[in-house]
């Protein structure tokens, strides 16, 4: 089936589960955090024109549920670049539920961490993304019915979200840096030569995901939040090798601090 089609199918599906006006996307480690009231929710594979997992990919689910007395559409695990999936696909869930009527994209992801002063179990606010994958899923033929050829990517994460998310995160006494978010193609980590690259360039975390998503979410004029926690330092910012259970490990110990924060935060964005 052709793409805007399956996107359309996609969208009618996720309408059955509620009509959320945010969207929330949990990367890695983080799926348990946002739990729903009165939740209806499908795996991705029950979704028509969703992404078909790969070979290792593990199955995600969309579920749709009240948070705080607020609909809330919640993925729970993602699709990765790394993982061989087109940038097409990557992005097409965030483009089924903007079709679906998602107004506020929430991001979250794990991340290492370039800049000295951020440390392992920090949540930081992304402020900005460096797109070092250096393609765009929004390469083609143009989706007139989602947005404009050439989108404006200046203000990608929303300010007025980011000073309510900074507000909120104060008010529960919950630390929250800020910072840039460069996305690498992975699967491998990065060498000490790229890292300290990254940093000259003005990057302050690097991570494997969400930045094709947020180029999509802001096509399809979605107002975007992003919070990364951080899970190591990258490499060479200390001796330590890189390791995926030092990752998951991490996220796992800070996981509950952001599921506090989004769980206060969602209640108060403002929708439509
Ligand atoms: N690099 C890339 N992706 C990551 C990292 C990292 O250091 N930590 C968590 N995800």
């Amino acid at each position: 089936m052709e793409y805007l089609a399956r996107l359309k199918e996609a969208a009618k599906a996720i309408r059955e589960l509620g009509s959320p006006k945010a969207a929330v996307i949990l990367g890695s480690g983080l799926s348990g955090i946002l739990p729903l009231s009165a939740e209806r929710k499908k795996v991705f594979t029950e979704i028509p024109g969703f992404p078909k997992p790969t070979v290792e990919g593990h199955v995600g689910e969309v579920a749709v549920g009240k948070l705080g007395g607020r609909e809330v559409l919640v993925q729970r695990g993602r699709i990765h670049y790394y993982e061989g999936y087109e940038l097409s696909e990557v992005v097409f869930p965030v483009r089924a539920y903007a079709l679906a009527g998602v107004k506020v994209l929430i991001v979250t992801n794990a991340a290492g961490g370039i800049r000295h002063g951020f440390f392992p179990g920090d949540l930081v606010l992304i402020s900005d993304h460096i797109n070092f994958l250096c393609q765009n899923p929004l390469r083609g033929p143009n989706l007139e019915e989602l947005g404009p050829r050439f989108p404006d990517m200046s203000q990608a994460y929303d300010p007025e979200l980011r000073s309510l998310a900074r507000e909120v995160a104060w008010e529960l006494g919950i630390v929250l840096k800020e910072g840039v978010y460069l996305m690498a193609p992975g699967p491998s980590y990065e060498t000490p030569a790229e890292i300290r690259a990254f940093r000259a360039w003005g990057a302050d975390l690097v991570g494997m995901s969400t930045v094709p998503e947020v180029i999509a979410a802001r096509h399809a004029g979605m107002r975007v939040l992003g919070i990364s926690v951080v899970t190591n330092f990258a490499a060479g910012v200390s001796e330590k090798p890189l390791s995926h259970e030092e990752v998951l490990q991490v996220t796992r110990e800070r996981a509950a601090e952001l599921g506090r924060l989004l769980s206060a935060l969602i209640p108060r964005l403002p929708l439509p």
